[in-house]
């Protein structure tokens, strides 16, 4: 499906084709999964949707989207050691303990599984 939109759009334009290559930009299934999925478990939705959810739940901010294979393929193949050394200390935009000061590292374990789990669309 997406293909064959990518298709036509590069033989209607190559400049808007380029838009297809870019396997970035999530898609808009994606955006609106991950608006409203949370994890299964209670205590983990509990501190997903205070702490996480803000920046992870929405297409506005430059973290990787819940749900979004895409982004988060690149950083699972870092190991989870190394993401759980980042969410910690904080990378980039991502604040310290990514705003969950009591969170230990078995619960950002399953919130970091739950983000990178591809959306159910
Ligand atoms: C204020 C916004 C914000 C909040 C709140 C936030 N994050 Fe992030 N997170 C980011 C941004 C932005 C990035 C991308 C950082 C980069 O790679 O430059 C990120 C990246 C990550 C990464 C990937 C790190 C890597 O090494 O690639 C993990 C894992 C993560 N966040 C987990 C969490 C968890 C777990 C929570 C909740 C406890 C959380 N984040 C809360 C903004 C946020």
């Amino acid at each position: 499906m997406k293909s064959v939109s990518c298709a036509i759009l590069a033989l209607l334009s190559i400049s808007l084709s380029s838009g297809c290559t870019k396997t970035s930009s999530p898609s808009e299934e994606v955006i609106e999964y991950a608006r409203s999925a949370t994890p299964e478990n209670p205590e983990t939705a509990e501190v997903y949707q205070r702490s996480c959810m803000a920046c992870h739940g929405s297409g506005t901010s430059d973290a990787p989207l819940t749900g979004d294979t895409n982004a988060w393929q690149p950083r699972m193949k870092k190991g989870m050691d190394t993401l759980l050394n980042n969410v910690v200390s904080g990378t980039g935009g991502m604040p310290p303990y990514g705003l969950c000061m009591d969170c230990n590292a078995a619960e950002f374990q399953a919130l970091i599984t739950f983000m990178a789990t591809p959306a159910q669309i």
